[in-house]
């Protein structure tokens, strides 16, 4: 079987990590891939939105099943392309990926089915967004409805940081047309964690829990970032835990999909924030987290492509999934600057130091050659991920695993897994 993996992150070099293992998948192909990418995967120049283009290689190359990474191309419709084409893909169709792609079709979704979130309103006028923050007071958030490559959301400390964040979504358009609408809501104190399920629609097969970093720095101060760095599983979903979200969050969830006719053959990424106990929905992803597959794919022991392929054909009933009894952390490396504005270019050494290791890997996220070298061409540029028996295990071999890896400006996070231990 040949598998098209649509993407070139850290998200992408795992799931194309793991196709390759299956004794099923004879080759990988990856648009548009990364360096490391390459080691495992047959790097195609196709970008991620030439959704026409994917679709041509899909046909002229005789790939079996197409698994999509970002957001961007579920949102612009590619599973509708593809199922019209008879193609095997995963993911939701353009309506489904509206749960990621439009703030508010998530909010008025979750309020419709009875999915505790956060209270909210919506809107197209700068003036009531406006008047609504000051009614509500500070601490509040204010959401771009439409993608914004993560940096769409401000937890606003004061009510002149919220009403500066609706100036430059409304007015300003720092985010374009993803800012023509907002979403303004309640902020929830607590501790975040990712829930994702596989569904086919019909049969719910819920990930490995997860715990993403946002912040840019340790103690989880500074701007948000795409992700620091990722465990799992996360402590704070136990046993317990995990059946109260399936059945809040999760069978509501699903009943709505039905209801409205939403055909969703993907990884549905549910961020929650516990507050005393309870979990409310912060978030909806229609695809899998970035770091979070990094970690979770590690820990995965059944076949990853007998899962998507299932997945794609609605026969997720038939399939068991069984996880590794370890923790895994995987820690971001980012270029100096990041958030902000970062420099490309950089040399990377280091990038064999994991190289015949089964339980510790460099994957790769904004990275490319550059005349024999491996270089950086992004913000994330590598997530080292590592097993371990226990967290404080996983923690000293992934930080052992990246010390000799360097590039000028590196920075990363040096405390992911310390929220775990002290659970
Ligand atoms: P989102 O993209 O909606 O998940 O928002 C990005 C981040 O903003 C989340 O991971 C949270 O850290 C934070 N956030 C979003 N909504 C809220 C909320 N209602 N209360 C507090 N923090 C929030
Ligand atoms: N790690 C958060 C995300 O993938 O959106």
């Amino acid at each position: 079987m040949k598998v098209l993996v649509v993407g070139g992150g850290g998200r992408e070099h795992a799931l194309a990590w793991k196709l390759k293992q299956s004794p099923r998948v004879q080759k990988v192909y990856c648009a548009p891939g990364n360096a490391g990418i390459a080691e495992v995967a047959e790097c195609v120049d196709i970008n991620v939105e030439d959704i026409d283009a994917l679709l041509d290689f899909v046909k002229y190359n005789w790939i079996d099943l197409t698994v999509v990474g970002p957001e961007v191309p579920l949102t612009l419709g590619i599973v509708d392309a593809f199922v019209k084409e008879d193609r095997r893909i995963c993911g939701p169709d353009k309506i489904g990926a509206q749960l990621e792609g439009s703030k508010k079709f998530a909010k008025d979704f979750m309020q419709r089915y009875g999915i505790p979130t956060a209270e909210y309103k919506s809107f197209t006028s700068y003036a009531q967004a406006e008047e609504y923050v000051r009614l509500k007071g500070a601490p509040i958030v204010v959401k771009a409805d439409g993608l914004a490559a993560g940096k769409g959301v401000i937890v606003a400390e004061t009510v002149k940081e919220a009403t500066d964040a609706l100036k430059s979504i409304m007015k300003d358009k720092e985010f374009g047309e993803a800012g023509s609408s907002v979403v303004v809501e309640q902020c929830l104190q607590g501790e975040e964690a990712s829930f994702m399920i596989l569904t086919d629609s019909e049969t719910v097969v819920p990930l490995a829990t997860s715990q993403d970093h946002k912040r840019i720095f340790d103690g989880d101060k500074g701007p948000n970032t795409g992700g620091m760095g990722a465990y799992s599983p996360a402590p704070i979903i136990d046993e317990a835990m995990s059946e109260t979200v399936m059945k809040t969050v999760i069978d509501p969830m699903m009943k709505g999909l039905k209801h409205e006719k939403i055909n969703f053959r993907g990884v549905i990424y549910v961020g929650l924030m516990i507050c005393d106990g309870k979990p409310y929905v912060l978030e909806y992803n229609c695809r899998f987290g970035d770091p979070e597959a990094q970690p979770i794919l590690m820990r995965l022991d059944s076949d990853l492509f007998d899962l998507l392929k299932a997945t794609a054909e609605g026969k997720l009933k038939d399939v068991e999934v069984t996880w590794k009894d370890e923790t895994s952390i995987c820690i971001v490396l980012a270029s100096k600057g990041y958030p902000g504005s970062y420099e490309k270019g950089t040399v990377i050494e280091g990038l064999g130091s994991c190289k015949g290791r089964d339980d510790a890997y460099i994957f790769h996220a904004g990275t490319r050659f550059k005349r024999g070298d491996v270089v950086t061409s992004g913000g994330r540029v590598l997530g080292v991920t590592a097993l371990g028996k226990d967290v404080q295990s996983a923690k000293d071999n992934v930080y052992n695993a990246l010390e000799k890896v360097h590039f000028d400006g590196m920075q990363y996070r040096t405390d992911i897994g310390d929220k775990a231990i002290k659970r």
